[in-house]
């Protein structure tokens, strides 16, 4: 008979020997155990040995309803014994149908055409390519380049890695996609004298060298600028008052699509189902995934607006681009339950409504020197780590290397939280819980921050 124990320990080794984990430097668990996550429930998860973490990024962005929602799991069940499979080329199934109309209802302005894919990557990959081919039909060949953000995460297929503004995820692939270029992004905490004191006019700035870039590289040649409406990579960058407005402007003027690439965004995380709902713009795509099922089943979407379907609608003409898994018929019937959930529990004005609470209490860790700033917007939030608050000096490599992934990351998740030590941009703790927190998780999230954040202060 086996042991719980020798389960355990054989998991650990098929673990180490077969299964390759994502951005993850596997040599890390030569001498530690790999967590293993077992079972989730409202807010938490637990691992292999029972023990309980309070899961402060939603998984990653994705767990909006919370975990171990049986009525998700049945709705996939159901939909699997019906119809487990059918592809969306050139055939539809009933969950796909109703999906796109749901998420057409939600999304603003004219974007009624929803083409699924399977994740957030392939969106940005199929919202490049029909920005591409949009103006290839509409006597603008020569339009192919895309504008994106330093630091951007965009998504690791080579179109979506070109858009990516993180240089040290690229060039291990090297050469990419040509034709993806780069503009500052809205990190006000970094913004440099004079705009440091005035965020309307880094906005204003930050808006205005994508203007630049656009003409730099010819607007003939510019299909497309992505855009998170709230920029994850680096920490939780919202865009200033103004900065879409203006953004908008600029893509209407060039003739340039506007993506706003809601993969974290969408779904609630801001407060609304599409955030750009919440800063006052309209795109003319918007890319979207993870919270649409809030994980149950992956799915992702790319949402065009009628003018960009127009040309398609000629009698002769084919988007020629599709994944035999896009609008899988399960994740469709999945989505339309997670969707259920959002609109029965009011997910949307409960992150609106407890959304200052989450701020508030995040602000409190303002007290520790190594807390240099607390930046975000809905229930998406970065704290950034600085070796001297006064000057906002921040650390070298080789104290990042000790900080972050020798001491933070583990010290956070023993604590009994879940949530990610980033260093892609300067150093941050990045959190976004589920969407069915409230007090009593920000209250945990604190306790255990501050708790962790004092002692990696006082290692310095
Ligand atoms: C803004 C953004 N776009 C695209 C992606 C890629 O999504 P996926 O990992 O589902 O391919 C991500 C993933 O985190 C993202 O944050």
């Amino acid at each position: 008979m086996t042991s719980s124990s020798d389960a355990i320990s054989n998991e650990q080794d098929a673990a180490k020997r077969n299964l390759w984990l994502h951005f993850t430097r596997m040599s890390a668990y030569e001498d530690s155990d790999v967590p293993v996550i077992v079972r989730g429930s409202g807010a938490y998860v637990f691992d292999q040995h029972g023990k309980r973490y309070l899961d402060g990024l939603s998984g990653l962005f994705v767990s909006q309803v919370g975990h171990g929602r049986a009525e998700i799991a049945e709705a996939g069940a159901r939909q699997a014994t019906e119809l487990a499979y059918f592809p969306l080329w050139s055939y539809a199934t009933p969950p796909a149908i109703e999906l796109a109309e749901r998420v057409a209802g939600y999304a603003p302005g004219d974007l009624n055409r929803v083409f699924f894919t399977t994740g957030g990557g392939e969106a940005v990959e199929s919202a490049w390519k029909l920005a591409k081919n949009f103006f290839k039909l509409t006597g603008k060949p020569g339009k192919h380049k895309v504008i994106s953000r330093a630091i951007a995460y965009h998504g690791t297929p080579q179109g979506a890695l070109a858009i990516t503004g993180l240089p040290a995820f690229k060039e291990q692939f090297e050469p990419l996609v040509p034709g993806g270029f780069r503009v500052p992004n809205t990190n006000f905490y970094r913004a440099p004298a004079p705009y440091d004191t005035d965020i309307k006019a880094w906005g204003r700035y930050c808006a205005d060298r994508i203007a630049e870039a656009i003409e730099f590289e010819g607007p003939d040649t510019v299909c497309a600028v992505f855009l998170e409406p709230v920029q994850n990579a680096g920490g939780c960058f919202p865009p200033p008052p103004g900065y879409f407005e203006r953004v908008r402007e600029i893509c209407d003027e060039y003739d340039v699509l506007l993506v706003s690439d809601e993969v974290i965004c969408a779904y609630g995380r801001i407060g609304s189902m599409f955030a750009c709902d919440d800063f006052g713009y309209v795109p003319d795509i918007i890319t979207c995934a993870k919270g649409l099922t809030s994980g149950y089943s992956p799915i992702g979407a790319m949402i065009a607006s009628d003018r960009l379907f127009e040309p398609f609608n000629d009698g002769k003409t084919t988007f020629g681009h599709g994944y035999t898994f896009g609008g899988h018929p399960v994740s469709s019937a999945v989505a339309l339950a997670n969707l259920d959930i959002f609109e029965r529990e009011g997910l949307n004005d409960h992150v609106k409504e407890n959304a200052p609470a989450f701020r508030a209490t995040l602000e409190k860790l303002y007290d520790l020197p190594i807390v240099g700033d607390v930046r975000g917007d809905g229930f998406f939030y970065g704290i950034e780590l600085v070796k001297d608050k006064a000057t906002k000096e921040t650390f070298n490599d080789e104290e990042s290397e000790r900080l972050l992934r020798g001491f933070l990351t583990p010290a956070i998740f023993e604590a009994g939280l879940y949530c990610r030590a980033d260093d892609r941009g300067d150093p941050v703790v990045q959190l976004a819980p589920p969407l069915i927190s409230g007090q009593k998780e920000f209250d945990a999230i604190y306790e255990i921050l501050h708790g962790v954040l004092s002692e990696a202060g006082r290692l310095l």
